[in-house]
């Protein structure tokens, strides 16, 4: 069964019919909420909101190993996982879909393996290209067909937060090669991973990345980017979910 992993502005699907929510509690705890089960188009999907529904969590407070050991114990066969991003580079302008292929984590101190158990043996999985590549593929023709801005391919820089950046951060990331900035997309990228979970990210961007505009960064800004680019996200995600 597809899932998806809603971000901030998606944390309820308004097209999906709910035909079952799931309490799961997993082995690292309880996922950010329940994963509910619906149908899109007629087809079955999974759905968790990565920051719980109602939205509370923080990006490091989410329990993103509970969040995937639920929806693989939910039935979930691929992921696709949706966030809000700064751009960086031109390829990522506001409003604008980025499928990214590539992906650097500035994150700390959060639970980012399943093999942590002194039962278990260690796994060291290749994260060489952290997206999945069919999965991917299947995305952009989707995309082909929509009227949606949209990018493929692109580095992912995951940072920390709460904080948005400092514009020397963003400078730096940009050297680094990253297009894109957002704070969810690890450990949940790796964790599908070493769940052999097919994993790909659309990012939605919501702002120019801290330097990259003349003005501040507003939460009003980014919410109305937001309330626009999500409705086209759900709609796509309907239409790939039938496709
Ligand atoms: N930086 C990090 N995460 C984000 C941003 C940003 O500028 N916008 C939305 N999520």
């Amino acid at each position: 069964m597809l899932a998806f992993i809603g971000g901030t502005g998606l944390t309820r699907m308004d097209n999906l019919r709910i035909v079952a929510t799931h309490p799961l509690d997993t082995r690292f705890g309880k996922p950010s909420a329940p994963v509910v089960e619906g149908e899109l188009h007629g087809r079955r999907v999974l759905f968790l909101a990565r920051h719980g529904d109602p939205h509370v969590l923080l990006p490091h407070q989410v329990n993103y190993r509970a969040n995937l050991a639920a929806l693989k114990e939910a039935g979930a066969s691929a992921i696709v996982a949706v966030n809000a991003v700064g751009g960086i580079t031109p390829d990522a302008p506001t409003g604008a879909l980025v499928l990214p292929d590539q992906m650097i984590d500035y994150t700390w101190g959060r639970d980012s393996t399943f093999f942590d158990s002194p039962d278990e043996p260690l796994v060291h999985v290749d994260f060489s290209w952290p997206f999945d590549g069919a999965l991917r593929t299947a995305l952009k023709n989707q995309l082909a067909t929509s009227e949606l801005a949209w990018n493929d391919g692109g580095c992912y820089g995951a940072t920390q937060g709460p904080r948005l950046e400092t514009a020397a951060e963003i400078a730096r990331l940009e050297r680094d090669g990253c297009d894109i900035v957002g704070m969810t997309g690890m450990p949940e990228a790796v964790l599908a991973r070493e769940l052999a979970l097919p994993y790909a990210m659309l990012s939605l961007v919501v702002n120019p990345a801290a330097g990259k505009s003349t003005h501040e960064i507003t939460m009003a800004e980014i919410e109305a980017v937001i309330h626009s680019g999500m409705a086209g996200v759900c709609t796509l995600l309907a239409d790939f979910a039938r496709d």
